[in-house]
Order: C-alpha cells, then sequence, then structure tokens
C-alpha cells in the first residue's frame, strides 16, 4: 500500500517559489491500478517521481509498505528505486546497442546475469509479444514494440511499485490501446501496484483508482471551479 500523506512539493527559481504540489494526501492499495489525470503543468509527474522517491517531498509523507521514502537516506533511497520500483517513461530509454532482451536485463547487469534471470527476461518479452524479437536492437523495432521492451524492464525485478509517465504518449492511438492491453494484463496477472500518468481517460476502468490532479491539489481537495455549483446542478 502506498499511502501520501499532505505532500507538498515547492520549486524556487531565483526569488519566486512554484507550489507544484500542495498539500496531497491519498492510499493507492496493493495491486491496484491507479491513474493520475489532469491538465499539463498540474503537478501529475512531480507527484509520480515523489512516489519513486527520484525527488523528496518539501513537506509531507510517502509510505510505500509501512517505510517512510521521506525518512530514508540517500542510499536507502538508492536501494528503494532499484529493488521496489519499476519505472516506464514516455520516450522508452532503451540503449541502442544493446538487444531487446539484453535491454531488459540492464536492471541486473550491475551484479551479473543469472541464467534464470535471463530466462524471466525472455518470458517477459514473450507475454508482451515479442517472443520473435529478442535479439532484435532498438532501430529494429518500432515504437510500440521499444515501449514493450521498457515495459519488460521495469517488470524483470518484480518491483512492488510500477510507475509510469504518459506511456503512450509518443505513440499513435492503435498502438497505445495496445499498451494498454498489456499493461493490464501483467497487472492483473502479476499483482503489482501500477501507477499511470496519462492525458488519456479511455483506458480508465471502474475498477481503477483516478487521482486527478489539478493546479497541485487532488480533485476532492480542489476548490470547485467558477460556476461549477451552479453549471453542474443546473443539469442534474
Ligand atoms: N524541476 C523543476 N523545477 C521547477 N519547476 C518545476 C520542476 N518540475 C516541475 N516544475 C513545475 O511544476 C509544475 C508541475 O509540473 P509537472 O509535475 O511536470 O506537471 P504535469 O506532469 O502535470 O504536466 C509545473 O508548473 C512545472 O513547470
Ligand atoms: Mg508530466
Amino acid at each position: 500500500m502506498i499511502d501520501v500523506v499532505d505532500v507538498w512539493k515547492s520549486y524556487k527559481s531565483g526569488t519566486r517559489t512554484l507550489d507544484a504540489l500542495r498539500g496531497v494526501s491519498c492510499t493507492i492499495e496493493k495491486g491496484r491500478f491507479a491513474f493520475i489525470v489532469g491538465p499539463s503543468g498540474s503537478g501529475k509527474s512531480t507527484l509520480l517521481y515523489l512516489l519513486g522517491a527520484v525527488d523528496r517531498p518539501s513537506r509531507g509523507r510517502i509510505l510505500v509498505e509501512g517505510r517512510d521514502l521521506t525518512a530514508m537516506s540517500e542510499a536507502e533511497q538508492n536501494d528503494y528505486r532499484r529493488d521496489t520500483v519499476g519505472f516506464i517513461f514516455q520516450s522508452f530509454n532503451l540503449i541502442s546497442n544493446l538487444s531487446a532482451v539484453e535491454n531488459v536485463l540492464i536492471p541486473f547487469m550491475p551484479r551479473g546475469v543469472t541464467a534464470e534471470q535471463r530466462a524471466r527476461a525472455v518470458d517477459l518479452l514473450k507475454r508482451v509479444g515479442l517472443g520473435d524479437r529478442l535479439d532484435h536492437h532498438p532501430y529494429q523495432l518500432s515504437g510500440g514494440e521499444q515501449q514493450r521492451v521498457a515495459i519488460a524492464r521495469a517488470l524483470v525485478k518484480q518491483p512492488l511499485v510500477v510507475l509510469a509517465d504518459e506511456p503512450t504518449g509518443e505513440l499513435d492511438s492503435k498502438t497505445g490501446d495496445e499498451i494498454y492491453r498489456i499493461l493490464r494484463s501483467l497487472q492483473e496477472s502479476l499483482e503489482t501496484t501500477l501507477v499511470v500518468v496519462t492525458h488519456d481517460r479511455r483506458f480508465i476502468t471502474p475498477q481503477d483508482l483516478v487521482l486527478e490532479i489539478q493546479d497541485g491539489l487532488l480533485a476532492d481537495d480542489a476548490e470547485p471551479a467558477a460556476g461549477f455549483a451552479t453549471g453542474l446542478h443546473a443539469a442534474d
């Protein structure tokens, strides 16, 4: 379970301070598919990267399975990022001179890859439909295929939490559909907690948790927009 407790994130530039998050609290249960949605600049990526301990909140606490990310040392945060979290980026971030299977194995490379780990990488590539592309290099793969390699890489260490920042942002809509189908089937079978930042709400199903951010606040806490009360209630 992920517990976000009154999290603020402020960025200072010169004399100005920008509050990207202004007191966000939420709970994401283990094994949940959670979406972070909201307009551009609302704080979605900021929240996602705080969950990944890529950065620290200015205030508040983030607990993952009871461990307080904000109380961790730099070294503990490194371990957390390495062992507990899988990241999926908009831009795939594959290494061009490595094959698909080698790219999936990157998280294991610092300590040397075992046969078992290699088998797991191959299995994951098969599950994302790339069983016949194991030795292809990124330039030999389409964008959707590259993102599938990146998904396999994010999952190869069986992380507790997978964080994805607009994973279909650089893909056409048909390929995007396919990526979400794959993410959902993996999330269900591996029982991973998956938190995805997206602009596109058509992949959200009623069982999913939706965290709607506006201007650094979750929608439930947000001030209703001007005209909201009259406008919406007149309609119902
Ligand atoms: N490292 C940073 N330094 C200064 N401002 C930042 C930084 N990262 C994000 N911001 C600002 O914080 C706000 C939220 O950004 P972000 O979380 O990236 O929004 P989103 O992902 O919803 O588009 C934006 O106004 C953005 O310009
Ligand atoms: Mg963003």
